[in-house]
């Protein structure tokens, strides 16, 4: 179809509005919590998505499908329940590449003060969290609004606070006071049920329990605090575009709000919010090593006129990890899962080659998954 030259330059004056727009929101450094604050009865227009984009997929109307859950309970005294526990994950992760975790060992008291600690953060004094705004990948502890504001053909509704922690972690006092403590504290058991599910995983794909330890996948956590405000107009925006997650695995803490939704079956499904429940959810890289067989499934989070919601994500990857070992190993399909009638799909590829092409072009709905297919 030909467009006019109207409709051409058009364009481009609304492109080159766009990029100032986006520029003089970034260097008020205030963040969407800011614009409500202030009072925004509209939304700016940066932050309007493609009425196609949020519509895409109808929701699912019935509770027939809800993403599985899964007990902990006895994994590390019980065979039995162990073996049981890993079927379970292992059809989660074939189906869903999502689920629930409840008796996971993290007591609730941590969990609701962590919700509350990053509450705290994007609530405290502006000028002190403003101390806190950069868009440098180098800096281990920041605060921004869209890490893609300007890769995205449109902005979410959410600020975000961003701590990599590991395998080389801040020092304490480069963290945020307010939540300084509970981070650390909740990073510990974080840590550690991670190197539990990476044990489970490994057994679901008939492997050693330590395979995907030794590989290397549970060194890295990069940690996220969202924060997503009350939106006057919900059906406009989002409050996270629809993407996979690029790592290994996620572990997701949401608040009581809900919002979070997961593709199945040509469906969005809210991930209902369950108290005390953890969620987890497998990363593209994850379904490259296990060659197609665990997924890495399309998540969003819809903007809604309550807030704000807290979530906090724990990605298991090594991508901010310059120059490190991990940074720099190859990862493809396990070896021991392929055979004459499962050969390879994937390339094998760096975590940071990964992860780089999230960065290039935003969330914006494809996955990376394509790109490295062989
Ligand atoms: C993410 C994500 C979901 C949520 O940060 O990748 O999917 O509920 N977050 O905040
Ligand atoms: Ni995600």
């Amino acid at each position: 179809m030909a467009i006019s030259l109207d409709n051409f330059e058009a364009e481009i004056e609304s492109n080159y509005d766009r990029k100032s727009e986006l520029k003089s929101f970034d260097d008020s450094k205030i963040g969407v919590k800011g614009l409500v604050d202030a009072g925004v009865a509209k939304i700016p227009r940066i932050f309007i998505h493609d009425h196609s984009k949020i519509s895409d997929k109808p929701c699912a109307r019935n509770n027939k499908h809800s993403i599985p859950i899964i007990d902990l309970g006895g994994v590390h005294t019980d065979a039995s329940r162990r073996r049981q526990t890993i079927d379970q994950l292992g059809e989660a992760c074939q189906k869903w590449g999502f689920f629930q975790l409840i008796s996971h060992g993290i007591p609730a008291h941590v969990l609701d003060g962590m919700v509350d600690g990053i509450l705290q953060f994007h609530e405290q004094d502006i000028e002190v969290k403003k101390q806190f705004f950069s868009r440098d990948e180098k800096r281990k502890v920041s605060y921004n609004s869209n890490f893609d504001l300007y890769q995205t053909k449109a902005a979410s509704w959410r600020d975000s606070l961003y701590c990599a922690m590991s395998p080389n972690p801040p020092s304490p006092e480069e963290l945020p006071a307010v939540c300084r403590d509970i981070t650390i504290h909740y990073l510990k058991k974080a840590t550690n049920l991670g190197l539990t599910l990476f044990e489970l995983v490994s057994e679901a794909l008939g492997l050693d329990p330590n395979h995907l330890k030794n590989l290397g996948c549970a060194e890295g956590i990069f940690f996220v605090g969202h924060y997503y405000p009350a939106c006057p107009e919900p059906g406009m925006t989002l409050g996270i575009s629809k993407h996979s997650d690029s790592g290994f695995l996620t572990i997701l803490l949401q608040d009581r709000l809900g919002g979070l939704q997961v593709l199945h079956e040509d469906q969005w499904v809210d991930v209902t919010p369950v108290p005390g429940a953890l969620v987890v959810n497998l990363g593209d890289l994850l379904q490259i090593m296990s060659n197609d067989k665990f997924k890495s499934v399309y998540h969003r989070v819809i903007a809604k006129n309550v807030g704000p919601r807290i979530s906090v994500a724990c990605f298991f990857g090594t991508h901010f990890e310059q120059g490190t070992s991990s940074s720099s190993r190859l990862y493809g399909p396990i070896k021991q899962l392929l055979s004459k009638d499962n050969p390879p799909i994937y390339k094998e590829t760096t975590v940071r080659d990964y992860v780089a092409q999230v960065y290039t072009k935003g969330l914006d709905g494809i996955t990376g998954l394509e790109y490295f297919k062989l």
